[in-house]
C-alpha cells in the first residue's frame, strides 16, 4: 500500500485502518505503522466500538475502494489471504482504470508489443500487457507473454491491435492461434489427497488441464481449464450440501459459504483472463506462462486451505 501511495501521489490516498475499538488501537497502529515503514500512506485507528465498520475488518482480505466522492467503487478486493500476490493485482487493475492514468499513448492494461530495442533485439515483436508506470524512470512496466517482466520506454512500444481493429486485415479463418514463439513451460504439481477418489480424481483432471494449458497457452485450453474446474468445484459442492458440510452455523460463517466464495474467485480469475484474451490480437498467446503459475498458487492454496476441512467429515461418510 505504501509503493501505490507513492506511486500515485496526490491521485489517491491511501488509508491504514486498525479497527480494534478501543484505546489499544492507538499503539498497534505506531506498531504497524513502525515495522511496515509506512511513510506514504495515512495510518489511523478507530478508537470507539461505536466507529467500528460493520462489515468487520478487512485487512489481508481485501482493500475497500471509493471514488472521489466517497462512494464505494469496491467493498472489498480479492483478498491477499487466499489469492496472495494476485489480490494486488486486482487492486492494481481498479486504480488503473479508475485513474486513467495515461502517459503517452497508453494506459495500465494496454495491450503492447515491443519494438526497436537494440540491445535487446530477442524482445522486439512480442506481445505484453502494461502493468505500472515507474515515473522515476519513466518506463512501464511491461509483463511479456513470456511472463517476464521487463522496464521499457513508451518509445520502445506499440499498441497492439484488438481483433476488432484488425478485422480487415485478419482473415475470418483467425481460429488458426499461432501459438509464436516456443513457450516456456510450467509444471502444475498435483494436489494432496483429500481421501475421497472421486475428488481426487477430479483434482488430477484440473491440473492436466493446466499443465496443457501450460504447454500450449491456447485459448482453447485455458476455456477447457475452466470447463474442467468449474464442473469440479459444482460436484464438490453438491457433495459437501448432500453431507452437511457447514450445516450447523449461520450462513455468514459457514465453512460452506466461505468455500464457494473462494470457488467463485478462482472461476471468476480464470473467466476474466479469458475475456482479456479474447479482446486481444488473435496473434497474441492466450495467457502467459505467470497467469498459469497464478492460477496454480489459487488453486493448490484452495486444495490445502479449503478441500482438507471437508476431507475427514466425507471419508467417515464412506463416500467414494
Ligand atoms: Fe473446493
Ligand atoms: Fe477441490
Amino acid at each position: 500500500m505504501d509503493r501505490w501511495a507513492a506511486q500515485h501521489g496526490e491521485n489517491a490516498n491511501f488509508i491504514c485502518v486498525c479497527v480494534l475499538g478501543d484505546n489499544s488501537a492507538s499503539s498497534l497502529a505506531k506498531e504497524f505503522g513502525s515495522s511496515l515503514r509506512l511513510r506514504h500512506c495515512v495510518n489511523g485507528f478507530v478508537d470507539g466500538r461505536q466507529d467500528m465498520p460493520s462489515y468487520g475488518q478487512l485487512g489481508c482480505k481485501g482493500f475497500i475502494v471509493l471514488d472521489p466522492d466517497h462512494a464505494i467503487i469496491s467493498q472489498c478486493t480479492a483478498s491477499f489471504m487466499e489469492l496472495r500476490e494476485a489480490a494486488f493485482g486486482s487492486v492494481e487493475a481498479i486504480l488503473g482504470q479508475r485513474l486513467k492514468i495515461k502517459f503517452g499513448d497508453f494506459s495500465m492494461g494496454d495491450f503492447v508489443t515491443v519494438k526497436g530495442i537494440a540491445s535487446q533485439p530477442q524482445l522486439n515483436g512480442q506481445a505484453g500487457v502494461l502493468r505500472s508506470f515507474v515515473e522515476a524512470k519513466g518506463r512501464w512496466q511491461v509483463e511479456l507473454d513470456s511472463g517476464e517482466v521487463k522496464a521499457l520506454k513508451p518509445s520502445n512500444l506499440s499498441a497492439l491491435v484488438t481483433n476488432a481493429d484488425a478485422d480487415e486485415d485478419v482473415p475470418s479463418t483467425a481460429s488458426e492461434e499461432d501459438p509464436g514463439p516456443t513457450p516456456t513451460t510450467f509444471c502444475v504439481e498435483g494436489v494432496e489427497t483429500v481421501g475421497v477418489a472421486s475428488i481426487d480424481a477430479e483434482h488430477d483432471e484440473c491440473i492436466a488441464a493446466m499443465n496443457k494449458l501450460s504447454d500450449s497457452r491456447k485459448l482453447q485450453d485455458l476455456q477447457a481449464v475452466y470447463s474442467s474446474v468449474s464442473a469440479h468445484f459444482k460436484n464438490e459442492e453438491d457433495l459437501l450440501v448432500q453431507y452437511g458440510f457447514g450445516a450447523n452455523q449461520p450462513s455468514q460463517f459457514s465453512p460452506l459459504t466461505s468455500h464457494i466464495e473462494d470457488h467463485t474467485r478462482i472461476l471468476r480469475l480464470i473467466q476474466e483472463e479469458i475475456e482479456r484474451k479474447q479482446s486481444a490480437c488473435s496473434t497474441a498467446l492466450a495467457c502467459s506462462v505467470d497467469f498459469v503459475k497464478k492460477l496454480a498458487d489459487a488453486f493448490h492454496f484452495h486444495a490445502e486451505s479449503f478441500d482438507r476441512q471437508y476431507s475427514q467429515l466425507l471419508v467417515k461418510a464412506g463416500v467414494q
